[in-house]
Order: C-alpha cells, then sequence, then structure tokens
C-alpha cells in the first residue's frame, strides 16, 4: 500500500542545503513513487511564532513554492498550499491543545534553543508550536512525515497526543500515529562555519549556510571559507567521528552524489582539503544551480506560484473538513 505523506516547511525565506538534503530532497523522491499520496505545506501560521514582516512573508510564501517545485515536486501530482488558507489547522491545534500536557512541551529542546535565555518573552506560539504541527499531520491521517532529525522530538510529541486524544474519547485508532521517515545518514547538515551547529536560517553570518538561490561563484566562495582543520583529510570513520567540520563537508559530498560514506572516506583519505574543497563545489554547483536558476525563474511568475497554493488549498481544505467534523461529533460539539 502507498503511503500518505505530510511534510511542512516554514516561509522564513533563505531554504538552504540542510533543508533540502534533510527534508525537500526526500520529499520529491517519495512523491515520485506513484503509489504515494504526498501533501507539502508551506508552514506560515508556524511562521509567525516569531515576528514576521507581512511583505517579506508573502514573498518567502512564494519563494517556497518555487523552491519545492524547482526542486521536483509536480504540483499537479502532489498537494502543495500553505497552512493558514485551510483554517481546520489551526482549531485542531486548539482542540490539540487540551490534550498535550505542559509537561511533555516543556521538555521540547527546539523551544529551549529558540527561546533563549529569556524564556518568559518567547511568544506563547512558540511554545505550543509542536502541537500544530500535530494537528497538521493528524488531520491528514499521515502516515509517514520526511524530515530532518531536528524535528525528531516533535513527531514523538504528535504521536503521544494522538495516543492521548483517541485513549481520553475512546477512539481508538481516530488519530493515526505517523512514522517519521528521516535518513539515517546526513539528516544533519551543519553550519560550514562551526561543525557542532545545525545549518540553519536564522544564522547571522550568510557564509554559514549555501542557500538554495546561491549562485555558483557564491557557493564556490562559501565552500572555500567553509571551515576546517590543518591535518590532511581523515582515513577513517573514527578519525571521521572526532573531526566535526570534515565529517559535515564529506556528509555533503557523500549524500549529494548518493556515495556511501566510506567510499567518500577512501576517495579523499589523507588529501588536502583544498582539493577535496574544489571538487566539493563542482559537486554543489551541479546540483544546485539548476534549482537556484529555476526558482529565480519561478519567482517571476507569480500568478502561477499563487494558482499551486489555491488548487492545493482547495484540495488539503476538503481532506482536513471531514476529519474536523468527526472531531466535532467525538467531542461532543
Ligand atoms: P523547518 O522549516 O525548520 O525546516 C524544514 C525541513 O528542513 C529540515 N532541516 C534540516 N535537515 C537537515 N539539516 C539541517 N541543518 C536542517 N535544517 C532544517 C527540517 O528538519 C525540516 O524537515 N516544524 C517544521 C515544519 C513543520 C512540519 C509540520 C514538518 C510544520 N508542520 C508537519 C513536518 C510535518 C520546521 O520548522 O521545519
Amino acid at each position: 500500500m502507498g503511503k500518505k505523506i505530510f511534510s511542512g516547511v516554514q516561509p522564513t525565506g533563505n531554504l538552504h542545503l540542510g533543508n533540502y538534503l534533510g527534508a525537500i530532497k526526500n520529499f520529491v523522491e517519495l512523491s515520485n513513487d506513484k503509489d504515494n499520496d504526498c501533501i507539502f505545506c508551506v508552514v506560515d501560521l508556524h511562521a509567525i511564532t516569531v515576528k514576521q514582516n507581512p511583505k517579506e512573508l508573502r514573498s518567502n510564501i512564494r519563494e517556497t513554492v518555487a523552491t519545492f517545485v524547482a526542486s521536483g515536486i509536480d504540483p499537479k501530482k502532489s498537494i502543495i498550499f500553505n497552512q493558514s488558507k485551510v483554517t481546520a489547522h489551526s482549531e485542531a491545534a486548539w482542540i490539540l491543545s487540551c490534550s498535550a500536557r505542559t509537561g511533555w512541551l516543556s521538555r521540547m529542546t527546539q523551544f529551549k534553543e529558540k527561546a533563549g535565555k529569556d524564556k518568559e518573552k518567547a511568544s506563547v506560539g512558540l511554545y505550543s508550536y509542536p502541537v500544530l504541527m500535530a494537528a497538521d499531520i493528524l488531520l491528514y491521517d499521515t502516515t509517514h512525515v520526511p524530515v530532518g532529525d531536528d524535528q525528531k522530538q516533535h513527531l514523538e510529541l504528535c504521536r503521544d497526543i494522538a495516543q492521548k486524544f483517541n485513549n481520553d474519547f475512546g477512539a481508538e485508532n481516530f488519530f493515526k500515529a505517523p512514522e517519521p521517515l528521516i535518513q539515517k545518514q546526513f539528516s544533519r547538515i551543519m553550519s560550514l562555519k562551526d561543525g557542532l551547529k545545525k545549518m540553519s536560517k536564522s544564522e547571522l553570518s550568510d557564509l554559514s549556510r549555501i542557500n538554495l538561490t546561491d549562485n555558483a561563484d557564491q557557493i564556490i566562495n562559501k565552500i572555500k571559507k567553509a571551515k576546517t582543520d590543518p591535518l590532511p583529510m581523515p582515513s577513517n570513520n573514527e578519525e571521521l567521528d572526532k573531526r566535526h567540520e570534515a565529517k559535515n563537508l564529506i556528509g555533503i559530498y557523500s549524500s549529494l552524489t548518493g556515495t556511501k560514506l566510506e567510499k567518500s572516506i577512501n576517495e579523499f583519505s589523507g588529501k588536502n582539503f583544498s582539493e577535496f574543497k574544489e571538487i566539493l563545489s563542482q559537486v554543489l554547483v551541479e546540483k544546485i544551480s539548476p534549482i537556484s536558476n529555476e526558482i529565480s525563474k519561478l519567482l517571476a511568475e507569480k500568478n502561477f506560484l499563487d494558482s499551486i497554493l489555491l488548487e492545493g488549498s482547495e484540495k488539503a481544505d476538503k481532506i482536513a473538513s471531514k476529519k474536523m467534523k468527526k472531531i466535532h461529533e467525538i467531542l461532543g460539539f
């Protein structure tokens, strides 16, 4: 039987190589399997958990759609929509927030990281963010959720919320506990400036990430400036594990070329970083430039992008409203 796939990406600009290798590349592969029903959501409601400029948000929503399509998701075969246009998401989030326990949410590491030292000043939305994510997933009877490693804890929470709701209302198997689809390797791409930090949109330095809109010169320059160590390239897995920046760069190379990590280690063992970086840049330019060129072409076609979202939200709304009706019945509304 085919899978029911759902995943989301925040429209907060600067979609990067981490988003691509950790999630979007996987979306494309799953959506190419005819047996799967795929829904990819631009999660604009999640984006506003931190302050957004409305004009930029609107353009980032379109850019996220453009990135999906440029990466190879066919909007005729998969549903692409933005979360705010299907009101069931906010409604289900409220309802599920009454099943979720505050203790569960307080353990979420992403909240702790994003809220920083001054937790009292973080928005309530940032705190309850994973509940909205559970609503996204559960409304569509999703069986599988492709994400990067950083979302694993949120998916475990989603399963707990589903189970609690089902138990509380004696509605066995009403919400389906979804399986995360997290790649075993390369599911956490690190910053080019610090091998212990996740590559992220919010990192101040643009040199820390390869954006999917970067051109060839920018990519080459960023790889040239990527942090390494003074030793030659590592020659085995143990050595690699201790050298975080080398591990990240070889991981990126392996993931992009579909090569086993061990094979990549052997290929570059003992060589200079400069030699490896040149090859890595070439591979990156080869894989990312076509996407970035296509994104800029698509960005000029605003009506086309808007029509994808409109059509997608109509389809998504049909599925979500049906589920919401049943939720009302279960609750006694
Ligand atoms: P977001 O927008 O932060 O990231 C989108 C996807 O990219 C993955 N990702 C990474 N993977 C590997 N290495 C990295 N450095 C890296 N950075 C980001 C993320 O794991 C994610 O898969 N909460 C989600 C969006 C969301 C969602 C959902 C996902 C909302 N509702 C329902 C799945 C299902 C988020 O903020 O992703």
